[in-house]
């Protein structure tokens, strides 16, 4: 079987990443996520004063501090992905809430979504890769041979962030992840630099009602359909 470029788009905490992470193992296929990278330039941006929290951004600098950010991955002994800032294993740091307020901000800026984009393109030359985010089947990878959108609703994606945080340890509140994920949604959407939106040639996923289990197994069959036919 050739190998193909699967792209797995969708709304934040709908469970994409772990799902694409998971699809990737099974089939032996690299896996990147590009949220990752978005959120670590964001904390960059904070450990410099770059970026604050309650009052943004400050564009010019971060854009010019962006040839010093080294972003990349490892993999640690259990099949999980560490990301790195500049060597640094900061994959808890990037999950927190202090970069969850600030990355959808950072991710509008056209000079980092162009220099993201392009290393995640390098990283699908040799197809065989599994990248999810919001602009992998429209921006990133219009080619990709496999594109899956996925959906759930708000509140069932606040539930499961919540779990998530807590397994982590950290004290959070339903109420603020809620409307977190509700303004990053409507960023994330209405932004001009590669909206949050459906490709045309993507297959919906809605969640809300699937297990882990039926959700690998439909993952499963459309990529033995996409592999064999490509
Ligand atoms: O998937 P995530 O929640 O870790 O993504 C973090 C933020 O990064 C999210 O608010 C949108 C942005 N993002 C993006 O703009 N483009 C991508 N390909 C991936 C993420």
């Amino acid at each position: 079987m050739n190998k193909i470029i699967i792209a797995v788009d969708g709304y934040s905490s709908s469970g994409k990443s772990t799902m694409a992470r998971q699809l990737a193992q099974r089939i032996g296929y690299v896996y990147v996520d590009s949220g990752a990278m978005y959120r670590a330039v964001t904390l960059y941006a904070l450990r410099h004063g770059m970026a604050t929290p309650g009052k943004g951004v400050d564009v010019e600098r971060l854009v010019n501090a962006l040839p010093d950010i080294k972003i990349g991955f490892s993999v640690t002994p259990d099949g999980g992905q560490h990301t790195l800032l500049n060597g640094e294993d900061v994959e808890n740091e990037i999950r927190g809430m202090e970069v969850s307020g600030l990355v959808s901000p950072v991710a509008v800026i056209p000079a980092v979504r162009h220099a993201l984009v392009a290393m995640q393109q390098a990283y699908g030359r040799d197809k065989g890769i599994v990248m999810d985010g919001r602009d992998i089947g429209t921006t990133v990878f219009p080619d990709a041979e496999m594109k899956v959108f996925v959906e759930a609703s708000p509140e069932v994606r606040a539930r499961r962030r919540v779990l998530e945080l807590q397994e982590k340890g950290a004290e959070v509140d339903y109420d603020s992840v809620l409307a977190n994920i509700r303004e990053r949604d409507h960023i994330d959407t209405t932004r001009e630099e590669s909206p949050l939106r459906m490709a045309g040639d993507a297959v919906l996923l809605n969640n809300d009602n699937m297990t882990r289990e039926e959700q690998m197994e439909w993952l499963i069959n459309l990529f033995n359909e996409r592999a064999r036919n490509n």
